[in-house]
């Protein structure tokens, strides 16, 4: 299984929201990283063909997605970041009517749904109103409803929006579990989503495809160029002021900084082991600072 995305570009009018994007997927679980209007929306809205590209194309196997017709949809399945959940079926209701539309046989559709109510854990609120699930449950009916099918090629936009700590860790386990023998592509801007799961990082800036890279190699790029100071109140802000700051703590009346430079920062600048939110803070730099803050807030 092969999905190959050859020069792709979409355009708005005049914005250009994806521009000539190559990549070769092959099945594994790639969380693609990117700041909010990067493009990622857009590039999987073409790779499920609701969306058609302005150019470059898309091709599963080898054969282009246009000559393969409806049976390349019959490989797809796909979370969109905006779900229209209809809020007065029931859990069931709701996958036996996506089932439905996506060409499942009703014996089918009813043993499927029973087995991912399981799998996402919604078995008791299976015949519950949509209206009444909170917003984790809501995710895992997006997800299930998505592996309906049992597509080789599942595409999730932002599947981790809104879920708490303890329904993240889960989540994360349902997608190692989904994972085996297929294409799995996550877009979030939550580093730490993908960071434990991903196998491979595509990161996309302003449409463009910035890195695609393994998990193991993914942070060597900046390997000694993060660091970590102990500094004064006053010179935190000075500090933040000329750096990406990764990282801010405060420990008995000074400031401990992480933060991303070509070269040490200050003397006493030590250097640290790169992550992915490093990396990410490389190459968005203040772009995310907002992000930053609301995770680890001043
Ligand atoms: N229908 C549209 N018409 C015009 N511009 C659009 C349209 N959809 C998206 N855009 C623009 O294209 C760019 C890419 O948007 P897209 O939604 O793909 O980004 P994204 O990476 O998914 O962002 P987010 O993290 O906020 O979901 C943005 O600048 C956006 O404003
Ligand atoms: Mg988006």
């Amino acid at each position: 299984m092969e999905l190959q995305l050859q020069n792709l570009s979409k355009q708005y009018g005049e914005k250009r929201a994806v521009q000539r994007l190559n990549a070769r997927l092959t099945p594994g679980v790639y969380g693609l990283l990117g700041a909010n209007g990067a493009g990622k929306t857009t590039l999987m809205r073409m790779i499920c063909g609701l969306l058609k590209p302005t150019s470059g194309a898309i091709l599963l196997n080898e054969a282009a997605m246009e000559e393969l017709g409806e049976q390349y949809y019959t490989h797809l399945g796909y979370m969109p970041q905006d779900f229209g959940f209809y809020p007065e079926f029931t859990g069931r209701e709701f996958m036996l009517y996506m089932a439905a539309v996506k060409g499942l046989d009703k014996k089918r559709a009813k043993s499927r749904s029973q087995k991912l109510f399981s799998m996402v854990n919604l078995q008791e609120a299976a015949d519950k109103k949509i209206k009444t699930y909170s917003g984790g449950m809501k995710q895992r009916l997006g997800i299930a409803q998505a592996v309906l099918n049992n597509p080789a090629i599942l595409i999730l936009d932002e599947p981790t929006a809104g879920l708490d700590p303890k329904e993240r860790v889960s989540f994360r386990n349902l997608i190692s579990q989904l994972s085996r023998n297929r294409i799995v592509i996550l877009s979030t801007h939550i580093v730490s989503d993908v960071s434990c799961i991903a196998d491979t990082i595509l990161m996309m800036k302003q449409g463009r495809l910035l890195l695609q890279e393994p998990m193991d190699t993914v942070t060597d790029s900046i390997r000694g160029k993060v660091w970590e100071v102990l500094v004064s109140e006053r010179q935190a802000v000075e500090y933040s002021r000329r750096f990406p700051i990764v990282n801010l703590h405060h420990e008995k009346g000074k400031v401990r900084l992480r933060m991303v430079s070509e070269t040490m920062p200050a003397a006493e600048g030590r250097a640290a082991e790169p992550d992915l939110e490093d990396l990410f803070l490389y190459h968005f730099g203040n772009q995310t600072q907002e992000e930053m803050e609301d995770v680890d807030p001043i």
